[in-house]
């Protein structure tokens, strides 16, 4: 059987990782500055997380909902701890298209209506109701299409708001920071002006910190620079340091009922594990304050270079605009310089990587940089 080919692949295999590092099979090592696409947070086989997930296979690794699992409980005590929403409730899935689905789903149940306010260059996944508040048409098939979604220009608090008093809007959901779109971060004014109209009008405001979240934007979400408190807060990627998991953390406003929303997989021992190793590595590493620090040296030192139009972000979740296209800027980082770095359409380096990214490696890409984009001058 082959495998069905959606994905443009490069011709590269990371076999082992360590930390900040992969290695190919001929151990060579990279440097890796996009984390799986957002995903590793505590860096790659951390030894804590190696051993509690290791320990807890051999204990049990799966059992059903229908059962008392203390590790959901110790993983919610944590996750509220640290994100400062204890008095949130969270329920457990496995994926950040998953954690949308349901958050869109249960804002649907609390009002009764079933239009959703999204924003232009925003992403929130492949499954139906999240692809349809997703703007690119590309990915909607004719069977997304029927969800009643509106999007707007982000930070255009005027059209949410006429939108909204038309009185049939269920949720507004918007992105801590846009990743895929290109990092964009949204005015901490507009998001405050949301959660407002919001909260005035009983629509349900979900921030979306599937990528933004756990720490990456140097606060352990990203919508903590608004100092707003959400309805519904989405979370994915860095949850789990790879082991698929998803959350969605829910204001105690919202009731729940038995079988109000449920899955197979979600929650289960091992993604439990994992999820509490990742939190504890959070904190005795202090591995958000790390975020703030390395990334904001980062956007200090890019700002200088001069061939680049603009540098966004917050944190370690950066994006790096050129007027011309990077393809070979990433291709030279990549295979000559070795570097992994993402990409968010032709012209925008992504920098996505590990939260225990040292300075040093920081400074290391920098120098990289500047080799690459001399280089591809005189060439
Ligand atoms: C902001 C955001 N929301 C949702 C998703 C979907 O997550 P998943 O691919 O785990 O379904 C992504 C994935 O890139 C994302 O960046």
């Amino acid at each position: 059987m082959e495998l069905f080919n959606v994905y443009p692949l490069y011709d590269i295999e990371p076999v082992k990782g360590e930390g900040t590092y992969v290695f190919d099979k001929n151990g060579q090592r990279y440097l890796d500055l996009y984390g799986g696409h957002a995903v590793i947070s505590i860096g790659h086989s951390h030894p804590h997380y190696v051993a509690t997930v290791s320990a807890q296979l051999e204990k049990i690794g799966f059992y059903s909902n229908s059962v008392q699992n203390t590790l959901q409980k110790e993983l919610a005590r944590k996750l509220g701890e640290q994100s400062g929403l204890d008095n949130y409730s969270l329920f457990l899935c496995n994926s950040g298209a998953e954690a949308n689905e349901n958050a869109l789903k249960l804002a649907s149940f609390k009002t009764g209506k079933s239009k959703v306010i999204a924003f232009r260059k925003g992403f929130h996944g492949r499954t139906s109701a999240a692809v349809a508040v997703t703007d690119n048409p590309k990915i909607i098939a004719p069977i997304n299409k029927k969800n009643d979604v509106v999007l707007f220009e982000m930070n255009n608090i005027g059209a949410v708001e006429t939108e909204i008093a038309k009185g049939d809007v269920a949720a507004v959901i918007i992105e801590g920071i846009q990743g895929i779109g290109g990092i964009h971060v949204p005015d901490p004014n507009f998001l405050k002006a949301l959660q407002n109209v919001c909260n005035q009008s009983g629509v349900v405001l979900i921030l979306d910190e599937i990528q933004s979240g756990y720490g990456r934007s140097g606060k352990f979400f990203a919508f903590e620079y608004a100092g707003i408190s959400p309805d519904i807060v989405t979370t994915a990627k860095g949850m789990g340091n790879g082991f698929p998991i998803g959350g969605v953390l829910i204001h105690p406003k919202f009731e729940a009922w038995h079988g109000m929303l449920g899955t197979t997989f979600g929650g289960n021992h091992l993604a439990c594990a994992a999820a509490i190793a990742v939190l504890d590595v959070i904190k005795s590493q202090k591995l958000v304050a790390n975020a703030s620090n390395v990334g904001t040296y980062l956007i200090e030192e890019l700002s200088k270079f001069a061939e680049i139009k603009s540098v966004r972000g917050l944190g370690l979740m950066i994006g790096i605009e050129f007027e011309d296209e990077i393809a070979p800027i990433r291709s030279k980082l990549l295979f000559e310089k070795k570097i992994f770095t993402g990409v968010s359409g032709k012209n925008i380096i992504r920098l996505l990587p590990p939260l225990n990214l040292k300075k040093e490696n920081a400074s290391h890409f920098i120098e990289k940089l500047h080799e690459v984009l001399n280089e591809l001058k005189q060439e």
